[in-house]
């Protein structure tokens, strides 16, 4: 079987590219995904593969039926919106739409979807269970995950896997992450109210311009004090708004910013720890505050039993040396882990990125780029342990 997949992955290759660099050129923002779901609808639809159209707002769900010897459902993740970045890698298939860029790969995921539906569509009757494909919308605002969820895609999923590509690791290889790979991710906003008065007259106002920056001062010192550095937690304000004029001292300063954390115990504890230093630090001065701590996405945390599968169904693809352990998790957000709320799931890194290069740039940067060689491992990646998934026995 492995072999057959593969044959079929490399006959594919080059509609495969072609798909990618079309997605490529025509990238859509979160949730207004309409041309690139009408795009893969009519690829999957061109494939005999049935598509359902508009689920979660602009996704699309294919389904692949197998041959009904085993009732377990395997779903797939892909996500398909673009960033607000300016591309400037000056490819010929470049990004025509002026300030949109897939600067985070979501076309590459869309793309080893598509490959791995049509792939699994030509094995259909040798795959004892059936495969849901989820093309999901609105992933960089993290809405599309619970949007889709809302629409009933995760109903008798049995499993769920995805994948996302990583600059950092080589074409051809891939990263496998058991436990905690990404963070949770919330949101934190922080209101200091004082009062006003004249910059040469400070004993007689409550300056929240200076209030705020003991408050940021404090949060990051309490950190490395009173977390346990074992279970990291980030707290960064990227946004700081307040003030009138120079000489007036001011009364309201709104801080926004971003929480991050791996584990669920440290998590729960974030409001009220933050609540006891900004409230003693306003205290201290006779300042008023608000905060407005938003829970996002959580943890993806992969299960141990699925990342065994994807690990094995790799090496036996590519051979061991090419299937890395990741030690470590990252603080970025994922919204694949709102579907882990309803099934285990695992999701993969796919090394996108190209070996003579010195430098592959970041994800989310406008000189982005991917080895497109990649496409073929992510797609017998994802085929070959969706059919073994059902050999495995959970
Ligand atoms: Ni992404």
């Amino acid at each position: 079987m492995l072999t057959r997949i593969q044959d079929l992955a490399e006959k594919l290759a080059p509609r495969l590219i072609e798909i990618r660099r079309h997605i490529h050129a025509h990238p859509e923002l979160s949730a207004q995904e309409q041309k690139t779901a009408a795009f893969v609808a009519g690829v999957l639809s061109s494939s005999g593969v049935r598509v359902t159209e508009t689920v979660g707002k602009t996704g699309v769900v294919a389904e692949v039926q197998g041959n009904g010897t085993d009732a377990r459902l395997l779903a797939i993740r892909t996500d398909m919106d673009a960033l607000p970045i300016e591309e400037r890698t000056g490819l010929e298939y470049a990004s025509r739409e002026p300030g949109i860029m897939h600067a985070c790969g979501h076309d590459v995921h869309t793309t080893v979807g598509l490959g791995t539906a049509m792939i699994l569509a030509q094995l259909a009757s040798e795959l004892p269970g059936n495969v849901r494909l989820l093309f999901q919308p609105a992933e960089e605002i993290a809405q599309g995950a619970s949007w889709m969820i809302a629409d009933g895609v995760m109903d008798k999923v049995s499993a769920i896997l995805s994948l996302h590509v990583f600059p950092s690791i080589s074409a051809g290889s891939i990263g496998v992450r058991y436990g905690a790979l990404t963070a949770a991710a919330d949101d934190l906003e922080i209101e200091i109210i004082g009062e006003s008065g004249h910059g040469a007259r400070p004993h007689e106002a409550i300056d929240a311009i200076w209030i705020a920056s003991q408050v940021i001062t404090n949060l990051q010192q309490a950190i490395s004090r009173t977390q346990n550095p074992l279970r990291p937690v980030v707290l960064s304000i990227g946004q700081i708004n307040g003030g009138r004029a120079p000489n007036i001292i001011a009364d309201r300063v709104k801080l926004l910013g971003t929480v991050r954390s791996l584990h669920p115990e440290t998590r729960d504890n974030l409001p009220s720890w933050i609540t006891k230093i900004v409230s003693s630090v306003c205290d201290n001065y006779g300042a008023r505050y608000h905060i407005n701590y938003r829970p996002g996405v959580p943890s993806v945390q992969n299960d141990l039993a699925l990342s065994q599968l994807v690990q094995t169904a790799a090496e036996e693809a590519f051979g061991s040396d090419r299937v890395l352990v990741l030690t470590e998790p990252s603080l970025g957000a994922e919204d694949f882990s709102m579907y882990l709320e309803h099934s285990p799931g695992m999701m993969f890194r796919l090394g996108v990125g190209y070996k003579e290069r010195a430098l592959n740039y970041p994800l989310h940067h406008p000189l982005f780029d991917v080895d497109e060689s990649a496409i073929i491992t992510g797609v017998v990646t994802m085929a070959y342990s969706a059919y073994r998934y059902w050999q495995h026995g959970k």
